[in-house]
């Protein structure tokens, strides 16, 4: 969702936050704006649509400089994404600025009651009210800080407010509550945003912010209390990846950069993950073995295409830890009543660590005194605090908003766990769990091929920029992947495309095909010979019926040959792996084709990277 940065040091705020800004973009990117103190004034400057025009006014009219300052980028949730609702908000004085991620509930009372004190308020959106509140408590006494906690006490829903007022020149304060917020801790100078990579040019030291905290940060320092002005704990911790990591890096767009960096990131999620006895040892578990004997029932939830690296994680885990696994979306796992128990694991797949469907679908499995086990790609998020145990993909920071290389690193670690839970259980013997391991640690090599070979399909993608509608096919394991090949299609080219399991073909989406429409079929290994004949029929079926056929199999599978139209190879993989390589084109295809429509891969339209809203 929305973007935040706050500064105070001894540089220019505003350089500090729009290049802050800049970073963040992919977190929303419908408005952007800023505000700076100096000499005892606050300028601000804000703008609809990207991050560019909000330069290009900045340009025009610069704020005068100070060394205090904050911004934000904008995923609209209340009022339209236009100047007047793009934050900072202020208060009827001027002296107080708010900006804000999350939603407010109880917005429309709060303003209601301030208009009828006589407040005047300026935008459709739920923070301004935050600032005219601010200014009320302001009046009544004591600091910005005591103002936000009396106001937080006071708000229902999910935020990440930071203020400034100018009754304190060299103070931001930020609150958190349900939506991300982490202080940068530099030299003489401090920051505040939603994600690392806002500051990660300045400091790779950080501070995790729990719930309800508040932060004042000044330029020779940062404190933290709770709600109550309690002084609170908070975890320090030091980013392993620097500022190059979240730059382009001589690619077009991060999407083209985050694809070809996925044989890296698949290899550093597998890395140290045999102990010296041969075992494999999931350090940051936390659930000991003896609860792990005693689960009887996995459920996953996650959303989105972490979503489809669940329905994969079925798969593993049922053959090899032989336990029932359910996978449900996020959003509707607690809106059913799931039967959990304390030997249930809940399992909560999430990129970004912030999804709010996710976090409160493990606040609901919480409740229920289920085990909660966590896989997340950013450290200091919130996911993995909420959870029993945690197992970080080592993606390194993943900006487009389409997800890549997240994905694959997500599908390792499903592996792992599924790995791990079968050594415990005895359902795997040692050295067939170090086998598979072995296996798993070839797949970079194996990624890397594919994405040596993709320059025909890049070709294909751009052949077909002009259709309406492309569908995927697959079965198992396959199934999945062609549902992430559908949504790639849709995120990122605006087109209908829709995944269906090839044995579901008949009983209905059949109706669909017509002559010259592209149907995609993942195609499993020759070594699953019955799914695999099953497939190669379903191949036919769509053909004889007009299909334009594009077939993802194996190489050396002669017997597809004859019914692809297109035919792409991938390397020979064990089944349940294949998705880490059948994966692969399908991102090339969708981001090729988008591009040749013109359409910015990195920014889709009305998506965020982290939907930090239910
Ligand atoms: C958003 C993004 C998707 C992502 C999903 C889940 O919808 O646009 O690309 O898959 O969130 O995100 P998470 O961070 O929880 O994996």
């Amino acid at each position: 969702m929305c973007g935040i940065v706050g500064y105070v040091g001894g540089r220019p705020a505003l350089d500090v936050v729009v290049e802050g800004l800049a970073r963040l973009e992919y977190r929303g990117y419908d408005s952007a704006g800023v505000a700076v103190l100096a000499d005892g004034r606050l300028g601000t400057a804000k703008r609809a649509g990207k991050l560019v025009n909000l330069r290009g006014a900045l340009e025009e009219d610069p704020p005068p400089a100070g060394t205090l300052g904050m911004g934000h980028t904008r995923w609209a949730t209340h009022g339209a994404p236009n100047d007047r609702n793009a934050h900072p908000h202020l208060d009827c004085a001027g002296s107080v600025a708010v900006i804000h991620n999350g939603i407010i509930e109880n917005f429309a009372a709060l303003r209601g009651e301030l208009e009828e004190a006589g407040h005047k308020l300026g935008s459709d959106t739920d923070t301004e009210a935050v600032a005219h509140l601010l200014e009320d408590e302001l009046k009544s006494g004591g600091d910005l800080a005591a103002a936000m906690r009396r106001v937080c006490g006071r708000l229902e829903g999910a935020f990440t407010l930071v203020a400034m007022h100018t009754g304190d020149p060299g103070l931001v304060v930020g609150a958190r509550r349900n939506s991300p917020l982490v202080v940068g801790v530099g030299d003489g100078e401090n920051f505040l945003a939603s994600d690392v990579a806002a500051f990660i040019a300045h400091t790779r030291d950080a501070i995790e912010l729990g719930q309800d905290q508040i932060v004042e940060l000044r330029a020779d320092g940062v404190t933290v209390t709770d709600f109550e002005g309690r002084p609170a704990e908070v975890k320090e911790y030091h980013v392993d990846w620097d500022v190059s990591a979240a730059e382009k890096g001589g690619y077009d767009y991060f999407m083209l950069k985050e694809i070809a960096e996925q044989p890296r990131a698949v290899a550093d999620t597998l890395l140290g993950r045999i102990g010296t006895d041969g075992r494999l040892t999931l350090d940051e578990m936390r659930i000991s073995d003896r609860e792990l004997r005693d689960v009887d029932k996995i459920i996953i939830v996650a959303c989105g295409t972490s979503y489809h690296a669940g329905l994969i994680a079925k798969y593993a885990i049922e053959h090899w830890a032989g336990l029932p696994c359910e996978v449900e979306l996020a959003s509707e796992f607690r809106y059913r009543d799931a039967i959990l128990s304390p030997t249930t694991l809940v399992i909560a797949i999430s990129q970004s660590g912030e999804t709010m469907d996710a976090l409160m679908a493990v606040r609901h499995a919480r409740e229920q005194k289920a085990k909660l086990l966590g896989i997340c790609n950013v450290n200091g998020s919130t996911l993995p605090r909420e959870c029993d145990g945690v197992l970080y993909t080592h993606a390194g920071p993943e900006i487009a908003v389409a997800s890549t290389k997240a994905f694959l690193t997500q599908l390792v670690a499903v592996y792992l766990i599924a790995l791990y839970i079968a050594q415990v259980r005895g359902t795997k013997w040692g050295d067939e769990v170090f086998a598979m391991v072995q296996l798993l640690e070839r797949m970079p090599e194996k990624v890397e091929k594919v994405l040596e070979t993709m320059e025909p399909v890049r070709e294909l993608a751009r052949s077909l920029a002009g259709e309406r509608c492309v569908l995927f096919l697959g079965r198992h394991v396959g199934f999945p992947v062609a549902l992430e090949g559908a949504l790639k299609l849709k995120e990122l080219a605006y087109m209908h495309a829709e995944g269906f399991a090839a044995g579901e073909l008949k009983h209905g989406p059949i109706a669909l095909i017509e002559a010259g429409l592209p149907v995609v079929v993942v195609v499993p290994p020759r070594a699953r010979d019955v799914l695999h004949d099953k497939i190669v029929s379903n191949i036919q079926e769509i053909r004889a019926r007009g299909a334009r056929t594009i077939v993802i199999a194996e190489e050396g599978d002669a017997s597809v040959e004859p019914y692809a139209d297109t035919l792409i190879s991938v390397p020979a993989v064990p089944t349940l792996l294949q998705p880490l390589v059948t994966t692969v084109p399908l991102q090339v295809f969708a981001c090729e084709l988008a591009t040749a429509k013109g359409h910015d891969v990195d920014q889709p339209r009305n998506l965020a990277k982290s939907v930090t809203v239910e």
